[in-house]
């Protein structure tokens, strides 16, 4: 054989793609399983969000807490939650998707009506002009979840879903992907009904995803989500974990790497699991055999480079405005992990007031974030490098 066959390739660089060994998060995964077991014995519970920045994992963990909660019998719904919908009409499709899935299995039929009326009701205040409505053949029961006011009406969808899998068992994920995206108003409504939930010990679990400035931007719209939710940050693989992210796909290909090339790939990934994708990937084509050695790694790395700069940064980088750009290379050539927005301002010779629209558009598409007030981070990992490597 001359190459490794490409079609064999089990790495899977891309957003949300399941990596053919989802290493370092057995423990996340532990606690979820608990989690769920102590929802479905009514005890108490915080919802979960996962954290952290682009291309560590999010999306994919938490898939895999969704099928944690399939496995336990639990009706899920999933949703990546997007500025330009109400977090209502989200839900409520969402749901909506879950249930009748949910009502094509059950026997509990009449409950499940009962259930989807609510829904119904729940929806109409999505669009009140009616343009927009839910596909559900039930008449909505009208004075229940439609008052307009989202905390309490999503008070009452969930203590409904919750009476329906009381009588027929499990319980409801909720899992919402890119949370920090929200509105704050709707963010405020979520965390209000989390909390009538919690307080009733009610079996629907709200299960998050989103950078690193989800914890601020739910503690701004409610002070006491910070012991509402439990965080999980979700980082980096360790050094053992990035070779068990690449070597265990490969070694069910009877392919194995040298000492050499897993140091290399290491040094180069930084143990970020998309960068982990990527480069292993690259390499596995340009190995002419088993095992792949350090050469290998060294000879596809600037093809992994190409395919991140046109992928994973440029596709972003590309989203930017002039002055966007602007704010985003100064923010890299100052180097540092965080930098504050007084010495981009300075970089830039303009008065950090001036700035506050770019820092604000840029904070909104996700490409920085801010934990600590004035300073700004970039939420995508080797960013910096990426941008100080740019022609002028
Ligand atoms: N634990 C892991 N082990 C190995 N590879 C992983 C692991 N977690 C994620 N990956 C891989 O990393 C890449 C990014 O994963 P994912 O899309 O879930 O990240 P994310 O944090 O949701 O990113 P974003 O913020 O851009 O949405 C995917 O190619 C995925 O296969
Ligand atoms: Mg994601």
């Amino acid at each position: 054989m001359l190459y490794m066959n490409p079609v064999t390739n089990p790495y899977a660089p891309g957003a949300g793609q399941q990596p053919p060994e989802l290493a370092g998060r057995d423990r996340e995964i532990r606690m979820f399983e608990q989690v769920v077991a102590r929802a479905a014995q009514d005890r108490p519970v915080r919802g979960v969000m996962l954290v952290g920045l682009r291309g560590v994992g999010k999306t994919v963990l938490l898939n895999r807490f969704r099928t944690v909660a399939l496995e336990q019998g639990w009706t899920t719904a999933k949703l990546e939650v997007r500025s330009d919908v109400s977090l209502r009409q989200q839900i409520a499709e969402s749901m909506h998707v879950a249930m009748r899935r949910f009502a094509a299995e059950s026997r509990a039929k009449g409950a499940v009506r009962q259930f989807l009326a609510v829904l119904k009701a729940f929806s109409l205040k999505v669009s009140p002009d009616g343009t927009w409505q839910l596909a559900i053949d039930v008449d909505a029961a009208r004075g229940s979840a439609d008052s307009g006011d989202l905390a309490a009406d999503l008070t009452l969808l969930f203590a409904e879903a919750d009476a329906l899998v009381r009588r027929v068992g499990g319980g409801v994920g909720l899992f919402m992907d890119e949370l920090q995206d929200a509105s704050q108003q709707d963010l405020t409504s979520l965390a209000v009904a989390c909390h009538e939930m919690s307080q009733t010990r009610g079996r629907i679990l709200v299960v998050g995803a989103g950078l690193p400035h989800l914890p601020a931007v739910l503690s701004d719209a409610k002070s006491y989500t910070e012991r509402l939710f439990e965080y999980v940050p979700v980082d980096r693989l360790s050094r053992s974990n990035t070779d068990r992210a690449v070597t265990a796909p490969a070694a069910r290909e009877g392919v194995a790497y040298t000492g050499g090339a897993l140091d290399l790939l290491a040094a180069l990934t930084d143990g970020y699991p998309f960068f982990i994708q990527m480069f292993a990937k690259e390499a596995w084509d340009v190995a002419p055999k088993s095992p792949i050695t350090e050469d290998d790694v060294r000879t596809s790395e600037g093809l992994a480079r190409q395919e991140l700069a046109s992928g994973f940064f440029g596709s972003r980088y590309e989203r930017a405005t002039q002055a966007e750009r602007s704010y985003l290379k100064a923010v890299a050539a100052l180097g540092a992990d965080r930098v504050s927005t007084a010495e981009v301002a300075g970089h830039l010779k303009k008065r950090p007031s001036s700035l506050s629209p770019v820092r604000d558009s840029l904070l909104r598409k996700g490409l920085i974030y801010s934990v600590e007030r004035g300073t700004v981070a970039f939420t995508v990992p080797h960013f910096a490098e990426f941008l100080n490597s740019q022609q002028p």
